[in-house]
C-alpha cells in the first residue's frame, strides 16, 4: 500500500535528476503499483510544477495506473495492427463480460482491463497480455477459454 513517507523518498531520490518526473511516476509504480492521488501534490511542490502539469503526465500516459489493480489484469492490444484484426469487438465482449471499461476494476478486485499499444506480436493480431502472459491470435472463445483458465 501506498504510505507519504515511502513517496517522500522516492522524490528525495529523484527530483535532482535531468527529467525528474517520468522516473518518480515510474518509480510509484514500482512501489505502490499505482500513482496515488495524494502523491501528486508531494510531486508538484517538489519539482515546481503545478498539480495539473502532473496530473497531466500521469494520466496521459497509459503505463501509469491510478489506482491499485485488481489481482489480475488483462490488458487488451488496441493499436493499429490489433484493431484491424478486430480487437474492437474483443474489446466489446470483455467489457460485456467482465462489467466494466478499460481502465476500470471489477468491484470484487479480482479483474483490472486496460488497453495496451502494441505487444511486438502484430502478426499473431489480435493480442493480449494476461497477467504475465501473452496470448495472441485471439477470437472471443479463445479468450474466453485463457480468461476462464486465469480467473477461475
Ligand atoms: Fe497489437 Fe502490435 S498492434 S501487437
Amino acid at each position: 500500500d501506498w504510505n507519504a513517507e515511502r513517496a517522500a523518498a522516492i522524490i528525495a531520490a529523484g527530483k535532482d535528476r535531468e527529467g525528474p518526473l517520468l522516473p518518480i511516476l515510474h518509480g510509484f509504480m514500482a512501489a505502490f503499483g499505482y500513482v496515488p492521488e495524494p502523491a501528486v501534490p508531494m510531486v508538484a511542490e517538489a519539482l515546481n510544477l503545478s498539480r495539473a502539469e502532473v496530473h497531466g503526465v500521469v494520466t496521459f500516459y497509459h503505463d501509469f495506473r491510478r489506482e491499485p489493480a485488481g489481482r489480475h489484469v488483462v490488458k487488451l492490444c488496441r493499436a493499429e495492427s490489433c484493431q484491424a484484426a478486430g480487437c474492437e469487438r474483443l474489446a466489446d465482449h470483455l467489457e460485456e463480460k467482465l462489467g466494466i471499461g478499460f481502465g476500470e476494476t471489477t468491484p470484487d478486485g479480482r479483474v483490472t482491463l486496460e488497453p495496451i499499444y502494441c505487444l511486438g506480436l502484430c502478426a499473431l493480431s489480435p493480442a493480449a497480455l494476461i497477467d504475465d502472459r501473452v496470448v495472441a491470435r485471439l477470437d472471443e472463445k479463445r479468450l474466453d477459454a485463457v480468461l476462464a483458465e486465469t480467473l477461475r
